[in-house]
């Protein structure tokens, strides 16, 4: 089913909180993930050492650029989502999975606004859609906002973006002290302690909001489909 990436040559922009939120909401909503981690310096896999991670996701920590298409597209047979983190950079298993996966997500931090991590992405996905032949959706979300304003400076970047032709996501992704206890305790925003973590409820109400806007987003791509189905008669 569909694969979805979270790319930014920048690290830092919060990718790999935004791939482990989509995670646990797709989890929660009780479909089954398979959630790559493809960044040396594991983050994903350090949670999924944690306890709490639901029994509906799959952590898979060992990746090679030669394998991971591979290894992408048996995922997307088995299971009802893919996630892929991948590391800050541009390499190999970034253009090798971005050019298999049915949206990118791009996060950049909406408060200091450096985007050319990002627009490093941008460029590289349409250099690849030109080798692959088919477009590569794709969406900016912006990160680590303001909870207490919706500041016009985020009203300009994401209006900048939109006059760019860009899909950047209504909902951005607020700074919450419940989104990096999540690497700290394990689990999901669900099996938080809402005595413990200060404002949970609008933590999960913009996670719900994030995840609901990607979903939306995320369908298979016609000629992934045709993939799946040579691997079932094949
Ligand atoms: N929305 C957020 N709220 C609070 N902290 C965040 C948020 N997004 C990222 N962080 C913190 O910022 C740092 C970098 O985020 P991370 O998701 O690891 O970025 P990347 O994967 O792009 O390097 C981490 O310490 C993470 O906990
Ligand atoms: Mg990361």
């Amino acid at each position: 089913m569909p694969v979805i990436s979270f790319a930014n040559a920048k690290g830092g922009a919060g990718k790999t909180t935004a791939a482990l939120l989509l995670a646990t909401e797709v989890a929660e909503r009780g479909k089954s993930v398979t959630l790559f981690d493809a960044d040396p310096q594991r983050w994903i896999s350090t949670w999924s050492d944690l306890p709490g991670r639901p029994g509906n996701i799959q952590v898979i920590s060992e990746t090679t650029p030669a394998s991971i298409t591979e290894q992408i597209m048996d995922a997307a047979a088995r299971s009802d989502y893919v996630i892929v983190d991948l590391e800050g950079t541009e390499n190999l298993i970034v253009a090798n999975t971005l050019s298999v996966s049915d949206l990118v997500v791009i996060p950049i931090q909406g408060s200091s606004m450096d985007a050319r991590g990002g627009a490093k992405i941008l460029n590289l996905i349409k250099k690849l859609e030109k080798i692959v032949r088919h477009d590569i959706k794709h969406c900016v979300v912006l990160t680590r906002t303001n909870a207490a304003v919706t500041t016009r400076a985020l009203k300009a970047v994401q209006e900048n973006l939109a006059v760019a032709g860009i899909d950047v996501l209504l909902t951005p992704i607020v700074e919450r002290a419940a989104y990096r206890d999540l690497f700290d305790f394990g689990g999901g925003l669900r099996s938080q302690d809402t005595r413990m973590v200060s404002n949970l409820d609008k933590a999960k109400e913009n996670a719900e909001m994030f995840a609901a806007e990607i979903l939306e987003r995320a369908m298979v791509s016609p000629r992934r489909r045709w993939y799946d189905i040579f691997k079932k008669v094949s």
